[in-house]
């Protein structure tokens, strides 16, 4: 079974998640969703494959209020673990996973892949985000 934990504001990354979601089913294992606020950390790090997703905000930020807390949560006890990122974004250039993902590194974590997404996820995020759910599945 593979958690898959985000924020999301308007949508985009829940539309991600659930298409991760569906990926990992489809790849023949289970997935369970959680919206960031309905999860603690020692339940995430009972794991050692899971996904996160988040959205650009602030200036190429996480979200400050409930996803940059939580990660930060997570930084000093990622030493072995295999993670997955995604999220959608707006006008940037994606720079906010760019960090996220090397923060991730720097804390021990194996970045098995992230998906990024401009605005909604069409139809290629789709794939890409069934790719991830087969590396993810794989690492399991
Ligand atoms: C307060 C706020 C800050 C944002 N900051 C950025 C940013 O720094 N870079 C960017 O590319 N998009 C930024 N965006 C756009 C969002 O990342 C984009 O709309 C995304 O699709 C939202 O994902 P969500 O629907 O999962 O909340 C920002 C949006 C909001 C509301």
């Amino acid at each position: 079974m593979v958690k898959v934990v985000y924020w999301s504001g308007t949508g985009n990354t829940e539309s991600m998640a659930n298409m991760l979601a569906e990926g990992i089913k489809g790849a023949g294992n289970d997935a369970a969703l959680f919206n960031v606020s309905d999860i603690d950390k020692d339940t995430l790090l009972e794991d050692t494959v899971f996904a996160l997703g988040c959205p650009s905000m602030g200036n190429e930020e996480l979200e400050e209020g409930e996803m940059e807390p939580f990660v930060e949560s997570l930084e000093s006890e990622l030493s072995g673990k295999k993670v997955a990122l995604f999220g959608s974004y707006g006008w940037g250039s994606g720079e906010w996973m760019q960090t996220w993902s090397e923060r991730m590194t720097n804390a021990g974590a194996e970045v098995i892949g992230t998906v990024i997404s401009n605005e909604a996820p069409t139809a290629a995020e789709e794939k890409e985000l069934k790719e991830l759910a087969d590396k993810l599945v794989k690492a399991l």
